[in-house]
């Protein structure tokens, strides 16, 4: 039986990515997902594949009322929610000289904000999981830029550093409570997705690939499923005891000495 087997799981930014991965996992370890994005094109070919335990649903996570639509409508149809992955995130380049007001609230919009509203619907309704006892975990991709000092990504920085506390501040409220509600977050580095890629290559028309990503050298690229592998375990009950945790997924990128 799969790890996930009769859970049901609400993935954001799930049209490619580290959101694909988590999603092409999920599936075969035996949950009922829905993927969900901005990139409808993606996300709809991405659930195809996945048959008939994925879907695909079209979320701007920026925007309360377009969250409180799609879990109603999870629960309604699938009758609970066991698992939130709040994935989606942007990047762009620039340091806290050169980073526009534009880019800065764009950044904290879909992070911050989005991981905001996808913890507030994901507890309201996972509180009433096994009638009324609770049940759930929330997933928060955070990053080692809430960690060290990223200068080439300022506003990257001051979003995942708001995932990072948010997250506690959810594992803390939802244990006093009694939820059975667990909230954790991952801090991945290095992964090869289209995110790096872009931003590799904005920085290397700027001033060089290596110095923009952390200002360190790049020692070797992560595949999504490092980072897939981290997603399940947390999202199945064997990290039944893991609560308020802030894991990081990096191969050392951020313990590195001269690495910030
Ligand atoms: N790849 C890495 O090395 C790395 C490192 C640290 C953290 N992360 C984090 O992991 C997450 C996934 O990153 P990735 O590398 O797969 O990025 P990606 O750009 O490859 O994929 C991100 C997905 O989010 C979607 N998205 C963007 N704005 C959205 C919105 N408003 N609403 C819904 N979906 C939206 C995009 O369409 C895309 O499908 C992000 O939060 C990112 O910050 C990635």
């Amino acid at each position: 039986m799969g790890r996930l087997a009769g859970k049901v799981a609400i993935i954001t930014g799930a049209a490619k990515g580290l959101g694909e991965a988590d999603a092409r996992m999920f599936v075969r370890e035996g949950a009922r997902v829905i993927l969900t994005d901005v990139d409808s094109a993606n996300g709809e070919r991405v659930a195809a594949e996945l048959g008939e335990m994925a879907e695909y649903r079209h979320l701007d996570v920026r925007h309360d009322a377009e969250w409180r639509a799609l879990v109603d409508d999870v629960v309604a149809r699938h009758g609970k929610l066991d698992i939130l992955v709040n994935n989606a995130g942007v990047v762009e380049l620039g340091d806290i000289e050169t980073q526009t007001e534009k880019d800065y609230r764009f950044i904290m919009a879909v992070s911050a904000d989005g991981t905001w509203f996808g913890c507030q619907h994901a507890v309201r309704v996972m509180k009433e999981n096994n009638g009324g006892a609770g049940g759930g975990s929330i997933i928060n991709m955070a990053s080692i830029a809430s960690v060290q000092g990223e200068s080439a990504v300022a506003a990257y920085c001051a979003a995942k550093g708001a995932v990072e506390g948010l997250t506690r501040a959810v594992a803390v409220h939802c244990a006093r409570q009694g939820y059975n509600i667990r909230c954790n977050s991952i801090h991945p580095a290095g992964i090869l997705t289209p995110m790096v890629i872009e931003v590799g290559r904005q920085a290397a028309l700027m001033r060089g690939a290596e110095e923009a990503l952390n200002g360190g050298p790049i020692t070797k690229l992560g595949e999504p499923d490092d980072i897939a592998y981290t997603v399940v375990f947390l999202a199945s009950d064997e990290s039944k005891f893991i609560n308020g945790a802030a894991i990081r997924v990096d191969d050392a990128k951020s313990v590195i000495a001269g690495n910030a």
